[in-house]
């Protein structure tokens, strides 16, 4: 959720930092800051904003001589959990003596516990409503005897509760950059005569590809010739260097408008690429390094499939298909939800993660307490390296490349893909399906990409359509099996990129209350995409038709009889219906991203909204 960046060595340290924090905007924030160590002491300057007022706020007192010439420094983008965003509750926070600066990424859970006695003990007057500047003024007491820099830190660390990463420069050792991590993500790049700490990879992609991901527990001290890692015992840690294989430009907008309708566009590509990755030469699927042989299978007794956000109605899709093609049973939970109702898990569970970012506090969370109870755990991820990866027995990468947009697109419908793949493998190793049924549904999956391509080449109509609608203030999105996970989607992405209050219910239980707010011209989007639910189907439109709704219909192409019951429909490529939830999202994606244009929103970065959700 919030930014880290920092860097040592031969350039001016705030342009470097503060176009990394750039970098870093989508992932969301309320404020910036960087702290520079220069001339035996430090300098800190924060700004609620965006990082512009940052900017501005640098470049006024640069023309009034103050220079902010320096090789070490760290900078952050903040959004707010413990103070509202204010100029003082920006990171970087000091130590009273003003020659610690740190910036921080998560909660510090024990901090009132930690402020009470820094009060107490050391008189510390707190500047800040925040938990982070805890860090910064214990790490201060300590630095008064500590020999260095990573000393202090070190001790801090051993009061400190909760899930963080920071980093940490002092004008005490001038030099240096100390990280820690445990709970949030954090990398070091490796530069010539330099060196960057990040919370993530775009922040360093102009300066570096080499990187060392940071494992839970450890300590990174960076200075510009040197990157070393400790473990929680402090013993020197020895890391395979990882190789950015992305460039800047995957994570620029490559001249579409938002990162949004790019992602939205490189749908084709990244299903095909997630899909081409797991067919080894005979067109068969093997799952790129996950054993799950036919004694593991049929030794799951429960599949619990847990994520959050737009992964959670991945999951629904996951469930059905796995059901339907490996009669494993599947229940599937949002992991805010499955943690703390002591969930049935054993050692013949299989708990699939979905989570794009991998550093989904909620997800990580859920995870560590199915495993902790014995469950084998496969995730379902696109970040590589994430925490969530790191933590499972089993990693299947979507391979959707950088996703940047807060709203997910080209990670869920790879999600989905993924959730395929995985089903296929269980129903051929378990022999539930047969061969013929295998290869039928295996070519008709591989058929997708281009069918969504074909689709993707002519939209406008529905953009036409959200030039007529966006005024709404209600939407409902309804739908049958599998339609109904896709209208929960397809709501979740009405809602948080337009701001409209949008709503997703299960078409058979609309005459269980939610009819009730049928009005005349209420806007209603149906998916009626499943051939073996039609019918009934048809029925719910016409309930809603008959209470004067405006019903926009998505439907198969070729179905003409949804016509007479709809004011527009949008018509998708025809396919398997199994397989319809990978298209028929993609109006429901388009329509979203038009709305929110027509309303003027902020697409990529909608307010209150964050790309990874780091904290509870
Ligand atoms: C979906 O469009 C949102 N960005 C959000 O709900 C997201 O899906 C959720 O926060 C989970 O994120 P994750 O997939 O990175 O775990």
């Amino acid at each position: 959720m919030c930014g880290i960046v920092g860097y040592v060595g031969k350039r001016n340290a705030k342009d470097v930092i503060l176009d990394g924090l750039k970098r870093l905007e989508y992932r969301g924030y309320d404020s910036a800051g960087i702290a520079l160590v220069r001339n035996g002491s430090v300098e800190i300057r924060q700004k609620v904003g965006e990082i512009r007022n940052l900017e501005e706020l640098l470049d006024n007192e640069s023309r009034r001589g103050i220079s902010f010439e320096s090789y070490t420094g760290i900078g952050h983008t903040r959004w707010a959990t413990h103070g509202a965003p204010s100029d003082i509750n920006a990171h970087p926070h000091a130590d009273q003596s003003g020659t610690v600066a740190i910036v921080h990424n998560g909660i510090i859970e024990n901090f009132v516990e930690l402020k009470e006695r820094l009060t107490r003990q050391y008189h510390v007057h707190f500047r800040s409503e925040t938990d982070s500047e805890v860090i910064a003024q214990l790490i201060g007491i300590y630095m008064r005897d500590a020999e260095s820099l990573e000393d202090a830190v070190y001790a801090a660390t051993q009061d400190m509760t909760g899930a963080y990463a920071f980093a940490v420069i002092s004008s005490k050792d001038p030099n240096k950059i100390v990280a820690v991590r445990k709970d949030a993500p954090l990398i070091a790049g490796i530069g010539k005569g330099e060196n960057f700490i990040a919370s993530d990879i775009p922040a360093l992609l102009k300066y570096c590809k080499e990187i060392y991901l940071i494992e839970n527990g450890e300590m990174v001290v960076v200075t510009a010739d040197r990157i070393d890692i400790f473990d929680e015992n402090r013993n020197p840690v020895r890391r395979e260097v990882f190789h950015v294989t992305w460039d800047v430009d995957a994570a620029e907008k490559e001249g579409y408008p938002h990162f949004m309708l790019k992602e939205i566009y490189e749908q084709p590509k990244a299903i095909e690429e997630t899909i081409a990755r797991r067919l080894d030469e005979a067109g068969n699927i093997r799952l790129d390094g996950i054993s799950l042989t036919k004694e593991d299978l049929a030794n799951i007794s429960r599949i619990y499939i847990v994520a959050c956000g737009a992964a959670y109605p991945a999951g629904l899709v996951g469930k059905f298909i796995i059901e339907k093609l490996a009669k494993i049973p599947v229940e599937v939970d949002v992991a805010s939800e499955f943690r703390y109702r002591d969930p049935l898990v054993d050692e013949r569970t299989l708990f699939i993660a979905i989570s794009q970012s991998g550093e989904t506090l909620d997800t990580l969370a859920a995870l560590r307490a199915a495993k902790a109870k014995g469950a084998r755990v496969l995730s379902v991820v696109n970040v590589v390296g994430s925490s969530v990866a790191r933590e499972s027995d089993d990693v299947f990468y979507t391979w959707a490349g950088p996703e940047i947009a807060v709203a997910s697109t080209k990670a869920y419908t790879t999600q989905l893909t993924c959730m395929y793949l995985l089903a296929l493998h269980m129903g051929r190793t378990l022999g539930t399906i047969s061969e013929t049924d295998y290869h039928a549904l295996l070519a008709a999956l591989r058929e997708i990409p281009g069918k969504l391509a074909d689709y993707l080449r002519d939209v406008r109509e529905v953009e036409a359509l959200a030039k007529i609608l966006y005024t709404r203030d209600q939407v409902f999105f309804i739908g049958r099996g599998l339609d109904a996970a896709v209208a929960y989607e397809g709501s979740l992405k009405l809602k948080e990129i337009s701001y409209i209050n949008s709503f997703a219910i299960a078409a058979g239980e609309l005459k269980h209350g939610t009819i009730a707010l049928m009005e005349p011209g209420t806007l209603v989007l149906c998916l009626a995409t499943q051939d073996a639910l039609y019918e009934k189907m048809l029925s719910n439109i016409q309930e809603i038709k008959a209470r004067g709704a405006h019903v926009l219909t998505v439907a198969k192409a070729g179905n003409r009889a949804v016509e007479a019951q709809s004011n527009e429909v949008i018509y998708i490529p025809d396919c398997r219906d199994e397989l319809t939830p990978l298209l028929s999202v993609v109006p429901l994606q388009l329509f979203a991203y038009d709305v929110a244009k027509e309303r003027g929103c902020n697409i990529d970065k909608p307010k209150n909204l964050a790309k990874s959700v780091t904290v509870e």
